[in-house]
C-alpha cells in the first residue's frame, strides 16, 4: 500500500520516524535543508539500530539494509511518494509553507501527514484546497521504542486516510487511536495537564522535584516523572504546546506555570541545554 516515503525534517522526530518506515521495509527519503542534520539523524537511527540488535529485537544483520533503504536529501523537489510526512518544527506557518511546497510537487494519490502534537490538521488542509487528504500521524519519542501511533482525523480527512494510517500502524507493530482534530489531541492535553500542575506544586514547595516525579514513578507506575520528561521533551517545547491550549482552550489548567517561563527564559531549556528542573 505504501511503498516510497518521504519524510521532511530530519531532527528527532524526524530521523525516529524514517528509522521505523525502513525498519517495515519501506524506502525513505528524508529531507532536511541541513546536512548536519541529515548526519545526525543516520546515526542516531544506526545508534538505535544496535541498541535493538544488542537486545535482540533485530538481527545485527539487519542493521545494514535498513539504513539503506533511507536516502538522505536536502529537497524534495523531485521526489514521488505514496506517503509525505512533516516531523518540522511546531509552528503551524511553517509546516503550511511546507506542505504547500509538497502540494506543487507530488501527484494526488500522496497522502500527507503533519507529525504534530497537538496543532489543528484541519487549519493546514484547508490552506491546501480541498483536493489534499490530510491527515495527523503523531509519533512519540524514543520513536522506536513507544509504541503509539495518534491518528488525527480533521474535518476533511477521509476514511481511506484512517484506514491507512491503521495500516502503517500494523506495519510498525504501533497501537493506535483515533482522535478528533482538537487542540493538543489526546496526549499533549493529558501530558501538559500533569506536567503543569507538578510545575505548580513545585513552585509552591509542596515536594521537590525528585519526590514529585517519585510519585508518579512509583504511585501510578509511570515509566518516568513529569519534570523529568519535560527536561527530555524540552522546557521550551512543553511552553509552546501549553501556550497554545490556553490560547484554544481558554481553561486554566493550560495556563504555563511562572517556573516553566522563568527557566525558559533563561536558557534551561532541559537536557539539550545542560539544565532544566535537574542538572543534566
Ligand atoms: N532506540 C532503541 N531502543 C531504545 C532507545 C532508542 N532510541 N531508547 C531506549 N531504548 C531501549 C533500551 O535499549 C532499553 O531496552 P530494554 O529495556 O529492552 O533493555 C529500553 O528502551 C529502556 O532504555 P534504558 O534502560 O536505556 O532507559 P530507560 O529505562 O530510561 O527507558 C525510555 C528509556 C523507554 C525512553 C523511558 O525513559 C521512557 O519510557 N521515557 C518516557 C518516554 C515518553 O514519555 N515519551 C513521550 C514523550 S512526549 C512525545 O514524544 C510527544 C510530543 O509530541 C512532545
Amino acid at each position: 500500500m505504501i511503498s516510497h516515503v518521504v519524510v521532511a525534517g530530519a531532527g528527532t522526530m524526524g530521523a525516529g520516524i524514517a528509522q521505523v518506515f525502513a525498519q517495515a521495509g519501506m524506502r525513505v527519503s528524508l529531507v532536511d535543508v541541513s546536512p548536519k542534520q541529515l548526519e545526525n539523524a543516520i546515526q542516531k537511527a544506526r545508534d538505535s539500530l544496535q541498541r535493538l540488535a544488542q537486545k535482540g529485537s533485530i538481527a545485527q544483520d539487519a542493521i545494514g539494509p535498513t539504513l539503506d533503504r533511507i536516502t538522505t536529501l536536502n529537497s524534495f523537489e523531485n521526489l514521488s511518494a505514496d506517503l509525505f510526512i512533516e516531523a518540522v518544527p511546531e509552528n503551524i506557518d511553517l509546516k503550511i509553507d511546507l506542505f504547500r511546497k509538497a502540494n506543487a510537487v507530488f501527484g494526488p494519490t500522496t497522502l500527507f501527514a503533519s507529525n504534530t502534537s497537538g496543532l489543528s490538521i484541519s487549519k493546514m488542509a484547508s490552506a491546501l484546497g480541498s483536493s489534499r487528504d490530510l491527515i495527523g500521524l503523531h509519533f512519540f519519542n524514543p520513536v522506536p521504542v513507544m509504541k503509539l501511533l495518534e491518528v488525527v482525523k480533521g474535518e476533511n480527512t477521509s476514511e481511506r486516510a484512517i484506514e491507512t494510517a491503521r495500516w502503517i500502524a500494523e506495519k510498525l507493530k504501533k497501537e493506535t487511536i483515533v482522535v478528533r482534530d482538537s487542540p493538543g489531541f489526546a496526549t499533549s492535553r493529558l501530558g501538559i495537564c500533569i506536567a503543569f500542575e507538578a510545575m505548580r506544586m513545585l513552585e509552591t514547595n509542596v515536594a521537590s522535584a525528585e519526590d514529585i516525579d517519585k510519585a508518579m514513578v512509583f504511585g501510578y507506575g509511570h515509566p518516568i516523572g513529569p519534570l523529568k520528561l519535560t527536561d527530555l521533551v524540552g522546557l521550551d517545547v512543553r511552553l509552546a504546546i501549553g501556550e497554545h491550549l490556553f490560547q484554544t482552550l481558554g481553561q486554566a489548567q493550560f495556563q504555563p506555570p511562572e517556573i516553566l517561563r522563568k527557566l525558559v527564559k533563561e536558557g534551561a531549556l532541559g537536557q539539550k541545554s545542560g539544565r532544566g528542573f535537574y542538572p543534566w
